[in-house]
């Protein structure tokens, strides 16, 4: 429409998910907000049952399917996949329940333009069963963190997170979900942010600059 609105949507954004796809989903409504700043050019799913995809294909967004299974090596797998996202030329690229340890060449390739969520206070509970180990552990607060993605598994500088409190009932179930509320809060968020250009990844420390909003 105006060209105001063009340039709101500077920036691309690639997801790359593996299952049911509800950060997609909350990134998508997002991204329907005229005023927000990304836009979603491609999603891609190591598995072609990830029920993301149909999210995508209901919003008319570009779905790739690239199965791990097709390569022997995590390298030439790795290869392929940055050879797909860069055909898109993202400016971002958004882990949302991507279920594959990353190459260094992945990781290196992407730096400071790469971003995970993660349903724990990192650095609490990296890795998985978060809901689970939490409840096991007795902890009283939990929550979700979104992060630049290092070669540390779940181990990059922290961007933003979401606390939330473990109730007496809990299970993994019900935990995960009140969690999942919080992803879906933060994940576009932290995109803004970095659409805004105001999130950077400086010397390794995700950068914030404060222009007095949010
Ligand atoms: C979320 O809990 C996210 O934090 C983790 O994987 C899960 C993906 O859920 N990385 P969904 O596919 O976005 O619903």
């Amino acid at each position: 429409m105006s060209i105001d609105n063009t340039m709101n949507k500077s920036l691309s954004v690639v997801v790359l998910i593996s299952g049911n796809g509800s950060n997609l989903q909350a990134l998508i409504d997002a991204a329907k907000e005229e005023s927000y700043p990304a836009r979603i050019c491609a999603v891609i799913s190591n598995r072609s049952d990830a029920y993301g995809l149909q999210r995508a294909r209901d919003a008319g967004i570009i779905q790739k399917v690239l199965s791990h299974r097709d390569y022997a090596e995590r390298e030439s797998y790795d290869q392929a996949l940055m050879s797909l996202i860069d055909s898109f030329n993202p400016g971002l690229v958004a882990l949302a329940g991507f279920m594959r340890i990353l190459s260094e060449a992945f990781v290196t390739h992407y730096s400071g333009r790469l971003i995970n969520i993660h349903p724990s206070l990192l650095p609490e509970y990296k890795g998985l069963n978060t809901h689970q180990r939490v409840l096991d552990s007795g902890e009283e607060i939990h929550g979700a963190s979104v992060h630049f993605v290092t070669l540390e598994l779940d181990g990059g500088p922290l961007i933003l997170q979401s606390p939330v409190p473990v109730l007496a009932d809990d299970t993994a179930e019900t935990l995960a979900a009140r969690v999942l509320k919080q992803e879906h809060i933060i994940y576009p968020q932290a995109v803004k942010w970095f659409a805004e250009e105001r999130l950077k990844l400086v010397d390794g420390v995700a950068m914030l600059a404060n222009k007095g909003e949010d």
